[in-house]
């Protein structure tokens, strides 16, 4: 097991963090959002999480020394009003860091930004807004898990390779930037093209559960403001802010 290492994620890292590793944390979102305020980036990252938390204050499972749990803090300019479309972007930007490793099975994202193979879940990303200008941007991402018979996935079971951690937490911070800095100059809609390529939903007869209504209807992509478009079959068109998908239950058994 090749344990985390600030010298080796710094070492090939082109711009300037406060990196902050940790053995055992109860959450690296939680971390960060505690520290005082500051104008740098502040990365967390930890071996395991006793308390790792995930969308709808679900647990996030975080044993120790086989995945990345990471926070990101990014002090941002902007209008808090296009935050649903950043959490979107996130998920681009660990695709791209994918990438960069010639990890390009299909992966794909499932919105708002869980990524997926095979329908069994590889990540999952939790935004949380500190301030009218800060942003934590949490990441779990299971590196080399065995994870057969779990209802989750890892980057092991998908290419049957084991992963150093540090090397790939150095190119989420790179891809994590770039695409930050860009989506500032230019917005979301360039992405858009992207997102829908690696988009899992589309198409497809999908649920969304919100806190008080469930949306059934075929899922249509996004739209500039990363809101999910969705067709009921009296052929309404909904644009969902949030919630949770799920595919929908066809009324037959296979035989
Ligand atoms: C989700 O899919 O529900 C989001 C999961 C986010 C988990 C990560 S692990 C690092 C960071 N710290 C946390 O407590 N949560 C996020």
């Amino acid at each position: 097991m090749i344990l985390l290492n600030e010298a080796k994620i710094l070492e090939n890292l082109p711009l300037p963090v406060n990196l902050h590793l940790a053995q055992t944390i109860d959450s690296t979102n939680r971390y960060l959002k505690a520290l005082p305020a500051s104008s740098s980036i502040e990365i967390c990252c930890a071996e395991e999480q006793t308390q790792g938390r995930g969308r709808f204050g679900r647990e996030w499972h975080s044993p120790f020394g086989e995945n990345i749990y990471f926070s990101g803090r990014w002090h941002l300019n902007t209008d808090l009003s296009r935050l649903s479309s950043l959490s979107l972007l996130i998920g681009l930007a660990v695709l791209a860091t994918l990438y960069k490793f010639k990890i390009t099975q299909t992966i794909l994202l499932k919105w708002p930004n869980d990524l997926i193979w095979e329908e069994k879940k590889l990540g999952g990303i939790l935004v949380e807004l500190i301030d009218q200008t800060s942003v934590v941007i949490g990441i779990g991402l299971n590196i080399n898990s065995i994870t057969q018979d779990k209802p989750w996935c890892s980057l092991y079971e998908i290419t049957s390779k084991l992963f150093d951690r540090n090397l790939l937490i150095t190119e989420l911070i790179i891809q994590l930037d770039q695409h930050i800095q860009q989506f500032l100059q230019v917005g979301f809609e360039p992405f858009i093209a992207t997102w829908q390529q690696f988009d899992s939903l589309y198409q497809k007869q999908i649920t969304v559960s919100q806190p008080l209504q469930t949306i059934s209807g075929v899922a249509q992509g996004i739209n500039q403001m990363g809101q999910l478009i969705l067709i009921d079959k009296q052929g309404v068109t909904h644009y969902l802010s949030s919630g949770e998908t799920s595919l929908k239950e066809l009324g037959f058994k296979k035989i």
